[in-house]
């Protein structure tokens, strides 16, 4: 009797694979499992087992019954699901298939393209790349950032509150990985973090609800606004050529101090003056400073050991400037014909 419970185990397990049809693996199961099914056919044998013999097989048909019930429902979530599907009139992508050539591969969104060509550059001058979440508390958002809840410093990124979580905020900027940062791998520290923002804007061809910004962070013993303005430097130059200048004006940031605002010559007019600088001829790319003593601290870091500067490119503006984008909505709006220029 226990080698026919094994075999009709075996033989469900064989034929439920074939079968593909909700209606179809029903009847299968009760040929199976039903008051008149197989399964019952060889229980009715067991009286004529002894006690012991009879709770030995007793507990294998139970298995059996068991494993039969969850091949069954497996299939059959499977069947609905493909059924569904079918129905929504989805097609059946072959994930196996061979591309067709002519119809290309796709490739890297822009934004991903100067991100990763930055990634590079900062990894080659020894920083580490660093990541944290788009959804975020409110704690490392702003209070760590030297904002505090009441502080009007709040009004300069209108925020994606989430119902529900009074604690959380879409990130409006890449600046908390710089507490996640000294909290996780203390100092020295070397590190860049892009990643997408968000902010509840009236969106325009200059503003979005969804950008990308690329932050920067390096603390260690002695380092000074030179050691800023060098890498600045450094980075617009490999950017924008080597005759690139970096400029450097005083900016409010809560989180720095001294804080600036960053500017390179305009690359269209080498710093004559054009619509693309707006006759300036510089172009804001950045906002850096040396790092607040007291974000420092929020960072278990004792500032007067330790002293750092930190930066935020708009990743999305360099984007912008480089491919002479002019309405930032196309960035995050999917049209391929957008992106098949890049
Ligand atoms: N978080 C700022 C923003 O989104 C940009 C920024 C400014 C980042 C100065 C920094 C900094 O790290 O030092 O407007």
């Amino acid at each position: 009797m226990k080698e026919q419970l094994r075999q009709l185990k075996e033989e469900f397990l064989c034929l439920v694979e074939k079968v593909t049809d909700p209606e179809a693996l029903e009847t299968l199961k009760t040929e199976f499992l039903g008051r008149k099914g197989k399964l019952n056919a060889i229980m009715k044998e067991m009286a004529s087992l002894a006690v012991d013999e009879r709770r030995l097989v007793g507990k294998l048909a139970n298995e059996v019954k068991e494993a039969i019930e969850a091949s069954y429902g497996e299939a059959r979530g499977k069947a609905e699901k493909a059924k569904k599907a079918e129905k929504a009139g989805w097609e059946r992508i072959d994930v196996t298939q061979p591309i067709i050539p002519e119809r290309g591969t796709g490739h890297l969104h822009p934004v991903t393209q100067v991100q990763e060509e930055l990634e590079d550059l900062f990894t080659s001058m020894g920083f580490m790349i660093a990541d944290g979440p788009e959804l975020e508390s409110d704690y490392f958002n702003f209070t760590t950032l030297n904002i505090p809840p009441t502080h009007p410093a709040r009004d300069m990124q209108d925020t994606f509150y989430i119902e529900g979580y009074p604690g959380l905020v879409m990130r409006t900027h890449t600046s908390p990985v710089q507490i996640r940062a000294m909290r996780k791998w203390g100092v020295p520290l070397r590190m860049v973090a892009p990643g997408r923002c968000f902010r509840n804007e009236s969106t325009d061809p200059r503003h979005e609800h969804t950008f990308h910004q690329l932050e920067g962070m390096v603390i260690d013993k002695g380092i000074s606004l030179a050691h800023m303005k060098g890498v600045l430097e450094r980075v617009a130059q490999h950017l924008y050529g080597k005759d690139t200048k970096v400029r450097m004006r005083p900016k409010f940031y809560p989180f720095v101090e001294p804080g600036v605002n960053g500017e390179v010559t305009c690359f269209l007019c080498k710093g004559e003056g054009c619509r693309l600088c707006k006759k300036t001829g510089w172009l804001e790319i950045f906002g850096a400073g040396m790092v607040h003593p007291s974000v420092l601290r929020e960072g278990g870091v004792d500032p007067k050991e330790y002293s750092g500067f930190a930066f935020g490119f708009g990743l999305t503006r360099l984007v912008m400037l480089k491919y002479g984008i002019d309405d930032i909505r196309h960035l995050e709006s999917g049209d391929i014909r957008f992106l098949k220029q890049f």
